[in-house]
This record gives C-alpha cells, structure tokens and sequence, in this order.
C-alpha cells in the first residue's frame, strides 16, 4: 500500500460558527484520482475549502505529507504543493493566458516548471497565450485554471466540479486531462456531479452526505450497491423514471 499523501481525518468546518462538514475522512495517494461525490449542498465544495485552510476547522485533522496543516494559512498550502482550482472564479478573465500563467508564478516561492512544459500538457492553450482569458471557451478557460496550478508543479491537486457548465464532449476531454495529470504522479481529489463519468477515471470515490461520508468505494463496488446507486448515481440505468440530481443552484 503506498502512504497517502493527503488525509482528512474526522474533518469538521463550516462557515463562521455553522458547521457543515461533520466528520468526513478520507485519503488520496500519489497518482490517485479520487472523486467525491453527492447531492448539491452535501458539503463537497466545503471539504476542498477546508483542505486548502481557507475555512475555519472545528475539529479533525488534515494532514499533507504526514504533516499536520489543519489551521494552516492557505499561502502555505500552496508552497507545500496543494494546487486548488476552484469552480467559479479560477483565471484572470481580463488578462492573458500568458499574464494567467506568469501571474501563478510571481505570487509563489515554489519550485515551477518551464511554460513549455506546461504548454506541452495543454497544447489547445499554446496559440492564446496573448489572448484574454475572458475570451477562452468554458473547456480553455478550465485548461488554463489547470495549468495555473500545474505549472507550480503540485503534488496534489484540489478540483472543484471542473466539468460543469461545459458541453458533454469537453466534458471527455477535461476528463482524459485529468487522468493524464494523475499518470504523472499528482494525487487528486476530484469533486464531481457529473458522478457516472467521474468514477471511470477515479480510482475511488467517496459519497458524501449531509456533511458526512455516506459510502466509500471503487466505482464498480458502489455501482455494485443499489441504495448507493439509486441515491447518489441515477438509479437505474437509463430509466427516465430515476431520480435525478438536483440542478446545481449557487457555486461556491
Ligand atoms: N459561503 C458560505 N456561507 C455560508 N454557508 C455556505 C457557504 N457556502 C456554502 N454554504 C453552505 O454549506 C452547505 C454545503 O455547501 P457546499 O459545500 O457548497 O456543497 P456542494 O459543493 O456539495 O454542493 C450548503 O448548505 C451551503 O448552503
Ligand atoms: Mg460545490
């Protein structure tokens, strides 16, 4: 078994004195994809706030390369190589692709890699350097919030539903993107409604509920389990009569 590289252990956070998550556990290790999934408002967003110390922590722990963060400045985070690409709000809409990547580097004392390299991953992004980010398409702009993170080469890398919002055939494409970031070696924790197509990139996933985990498992044991399956992944099949995920209302 190797080490995880990220553990949440008991994770209880909130906004202000509100907790919202009560008690979520969970670990990713180096070059795993793990998907946390679950109805709107069960607490996803939060536990990747949480993780990158941007939320007060009302007990647990969150520990990074064995290292206990919990409570640690978000700045830190960063310089320790935890990349957060959030859902809203994850590039300069009015600066260049290029101003988007260099920008990333100046704010950080950690170890970057050359644009080439990050270009080389991206190559879509290579004829927009001088374009606005603004004027991307939604699949871009999400390649670029990847590769402003990347470029700080982190060992982890926190995702924030990178698929909403973008047409089912993006949708592949930022996926294959993603299982191709973890090839090389960074663990990620991936948070996803678009639950069925997260779990066959994910090496595990953990369903989250109220603020708590619900199940935990590879994508064929929790598909394998029908209360899961009709809860948190469609129900059956193609059936139009299964219940559906709510629509997504307000991002965090
Ligand atoms: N900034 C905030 N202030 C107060 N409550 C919030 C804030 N953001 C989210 N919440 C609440 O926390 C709960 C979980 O939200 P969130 O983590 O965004 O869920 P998910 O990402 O699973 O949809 C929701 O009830 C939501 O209303
Ligand atoms: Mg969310």
């Amino acid at each position: 078994m190797i080490a995880p590289l990220l553990e949440l252990h008991d994770l209880q956070a909130g906004y202000r004195d509100v907790p919202i998550i009560r008690g979520v556990s969970l670990s990713v290790e180096a070059g795993r994809i793990i998907c946390v999934i679950g109805p709107n408002g069960a607490g996803k967003s939060t536990v990747l706030k949480a993780t990158m110390g941007l939320l007060r922590i009302f007990g647990g722990d969150v520990k990074f390369a064995g290292e206990v963060i919990t409570n640690v400045a978000t700045e830190k985070h960063v310089d320790m190589g935890i990349g957060y690409v959030p859902q809203v709000a994850n590039v300069f809409a009015s600066l260049t692709v290029r101003e988007n990547l260099a920008l990333s580097v100046r704010q950080r004392k950690q170890q970057t890699v050359a644009l080439e390299e990050v270009l080389a991953l991206f190559p879509e992004l290579k004829p927009k350097l001088g374009a606005a980010a603004g004027a991307l398409s939604g699949g871009e702009r999400q390649m670029l919030a990847f590769a402003r993170c990347l470029i700080l080469k982190p060992r982890l890398l926190l995702l924030d539903e990178p698929t909403a919002a973008l047409s089912p055939l993006l949708v592949g494409n930022v996926f294959k993107k993603i299982a191709e970031i973890a090839a090389l070696g960074t663990a990620i924790l991936l948070v996803e409604q678009n639950a069925l197509r997260a779990l066959e990139i994910s090496d595990r996933a953990v369903v989250l509920s109220n603020g708590e985990n619900a199940a935990e498992g590879t994508g064929a044991e929790l598909l394998a389990n029908s209360r899961i399956k009709d809860l948190y992944l469609g129900g059956h099949g193609a059936s139009p009569a299964a219940p559906r995920e709510p629509a997504r209302a307000a991002s965090y």
